[in-house]
């Protein structure tokens, strides 16, 4: 089917409503992405002033893997969130690169395996909280967890994790509630207390992710202030949203009336598959973006210029 499209190309996608947010949607993400990978595996949706989505995994390794035609560089969020490119996500290679590669580091199997104890403390902590209130509820704990892990990574005080955590998650909804004006001040908020925090840390180093990220070099030379505050912004939030879905999803398959349950009670060696299952099956995250540089043919549909 062809459609007129807001410059005036004529593409040949077939245009489908794909709120990205909707209920029915989220119950069954699988059957709706099944039917669009047998159906309109290239498939335009108007909303956010128009995006194409391709949902055939080859298609997207493939468009992955040019970032001369498929760009980040100008935002990898729909809608586009109203900030600054976000240092390293939002970079094409060769820059790109640069800013990922000394940040690698923090993420070894070891270094993530030393913050075991801290992590396992924060659980039991919530858990313990749930005891003793003889009722709790397990989402409470999916979106605890994970900003309060990443705050300790960073090295960000203890005091702040609330704050930080509801900041976040009013950015993190605009795509649910519209509210551009609620993002953005949650997103001044975030970059400002990060801009405080890195000040100190490059004023005086802490030995934690921040400090790191406060002194990187690049090409010889210490980052600006402004690129060390978009790495750390971009951890914050990077590694939130994505873990609280994934949580999420593997809590939610335990316990749809399947013996999973048991089995995991029975032999905890399975709960590594588990977790893998879980991420596979309820991905926590889709719908990235990406501008096109050129224009590109993806199974037979032309997909124009974005930016
Ligand atoms: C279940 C958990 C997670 C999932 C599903 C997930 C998913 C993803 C995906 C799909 C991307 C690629 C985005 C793109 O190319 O447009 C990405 C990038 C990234 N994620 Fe995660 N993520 C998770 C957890 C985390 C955590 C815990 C952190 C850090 C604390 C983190 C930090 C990052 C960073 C720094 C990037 C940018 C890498 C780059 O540009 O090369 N993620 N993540």
């Amino acid at each position: 089917m062809a459609e007129t499209v807001a410059n005036g190309d004529q593409v040949n996608a077939h245009s489908v409503r794909f709120p990205l947010m909707e209920p029915e949607i989220a119950k069954d993400p699988g059957g709706f992405f099944d039917d669009l990978r047998s159906k309109c595996p290239v498939a335009h949706d108007d909303n956010f002033d128009g995006f194409w989505m391709l949902s055939r995994y080859r298609d997207v390794f493939d468009a992955a893997l040019k970032p001369q035609t498929f760009s980040s560089a100008s935002g990898i969020n729909i809608p586009v969130i109203p900030q600054p490119p976000v240092l390293c996500i939002e970079q094409d290679d060769p820059d790109h690169r640069k800013f990922r590669k000394p940040l690698q580091g923090w993420f070894t199997e070891k270094r993530v395996q030393g913050w075991e104890p801290q992590v396992r403390q924060i659980v039991t902590t919530l858990i313990d909280k749930v005891i003793g209130e003889k009722k709790g509820d397990l989402a409470e704990i999916a979106l605890s967890v994970p900003p309060m892990v990443i705050a300790l990574i960073l090295g960000l005080p203890e005091k702040d994790w609330d704050w930080l955590r509801e900041r976040e998650s009013t950015l993190l909804k605009l795509a649910q509630t519209g509210d551009k004006e609620g993002a953005n001040a949650a997103v001044n908020d975030v970059y400002n207390y990060l801009s405080d925090s890195v000040e100190k840390r490059r004023a005086s180093p802490e030995g934690d992710m921040l400090s790191d990220i406060a002194g990187l070099v690049v090409d010889g030379q210490v980052i600006s202030h402004q690129q060390a505050v978009s790495l750390a912004f971009l951890i914050l939030g990077a590694g939130h949203e994505t873990t609280v879905g994934g949580i999420g999803g593997l809590l939610y398959r335990v316990f749809q009336g399947s013996d999973v349950r048991d089995q995991l009670i029975d032999d905890l060696t399975l709960v590594d598959s588990a977790v893998e299952e879980a991420l596979r099956i309820e991905s926590p995250l889709f719908g990235l973006g990406r501008m096109t540089t050129h224009s590109s043919t993806v199974e037979d549909v032309t997909i124009p210029v974005s930016v």
